[in-house]
């Protein structure tokens, strides 16, 4: 279906622009001293070019991202027929998202998967860790599933149900917000009371969001693969530091966990390509650890 395929090169592009604007964005953050060296400047025109397209994605994400279409987000997640599949399965259906033969086309999604994985495995860590990146942005999977643009499936995530946090990327598009000037969504905890908890908070949709609720309980991985799956698109608050004030103790357990997985799903791109085939069987060995052979997305 030619209609279908387009647009999963449009989700494709834009995902890949937002991951750009994130790398960039640490690059510039994580090497101050380097600011004047060529590498640099060649970073920041890179991301003022990737910001153009970026920021248009960001204002319509921001807008569309109220209370009201969060909940009926879920609703509908709880009461559509759920299809069935392994993991490998979703990988590889994930993968169908664009036409392998655009040039254009950056990585596959299966091998930023494999890529995030292998990196993982290289530094020893262990097997949960390595499976967490293989699956983490299996969510994106949202995108045959009744998504309405690219706005509910990628992007970075907040909090919504309260003020919007001047630390996201392109505050001021929340203008744009139903929600920005309502009477309780506009105050700083909004609908939530002081360090409630994130477990206890509405996060923006999206596919961390999405994954979280398919594997919470279709699968054994340990709380702190479930916030690298959850949390690893809320750049506002693992790398600056925002919302801190709904947060509790069991969160900074989780902060933890989510910063020491951030750098293998934004900086394992630029690694050799995975022969997809040979990687398989040790892949599925421990995705059968911690997986049913069918899960329901
Ligand atoms: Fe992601
Ligand atoms: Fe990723």
């Amino acid at each position: 279906m030619p209609a279908l395929k387009h647009c999963g090169l449009e989700l494709d592009t834009v995902s890949d622009a937002v991951d750009d604007v994130n790398v960039l964005k640490g690059k510039l953050w994580d090497s101050e001293s380097e600011f004047d060296s060529s590498k640099d400047k060649t970073a920041f025109r890179q991301y003022d070019n990737a910001c153009e397209r970026v920021k248009a994605f960001y204002k319509e994400q921001h807008e569309k991202q109220t209370v009201a279409f969060n909940i009926q987000a879920r609703v509908d997640f709880k009461s559509r027929e759920r299809a069935r599949m392994s993991i490998w399965e979703a990988m590889q259906k994930l993968d169908t998202l664009v036409d392998d033969s655009d040039p254009d086309t950056n990585l596959s999604q299966i091998e930023h998967l494999l890529q995030t994985a292998e990196a993982i495995r290289r530094d020893g860590k262990p097997e949960w860790m390595q499976v967490t990146g293989l699956i983490h942005d299996l969510g994106k999977l949202l995108h045959f599933y009744g998504s309405k643009g690219q706005w509910d499936v990628v992007g970075d995530t907040f909090v919504v149900g309260c003020a919007f946090s001047d630390k996201n990327i392109y505050p001021e598009t929340f203008a744009g917000n139903p929600d920005f000037g309502d009477a309780v969504y506009s105050t700083e905890c909004g609908i939530y009371e002081p360090h409630c908890g994130l477990d206890n908070v509405m996060m923006s949709w999206g596919h961390d969001e999405y994954l979280y609720h398919v594997v919470k309980d279709q699968s054994t991985l340990p709380d702190e693969a479930l916030a690298m799956i959850r949390y690893h698109s809320f750049y506002p608050w693992h790398r600056e530091d925002a919302y801190m004030h709904l947060t509790n103790a069991k969160d900074m357990k989780a902060l933890e966990a989510v910063r020491a997985f951030n750098p293998y799903d934004l900086y394992s791109k630029s690694d050799e390509p995975c022969d997809v085939e040979k990687l398989r069987p040790y892949y599925e060995g421990l995705i059968a650890k911690f997986f049913p052979a069918e899960l329901k997305w």
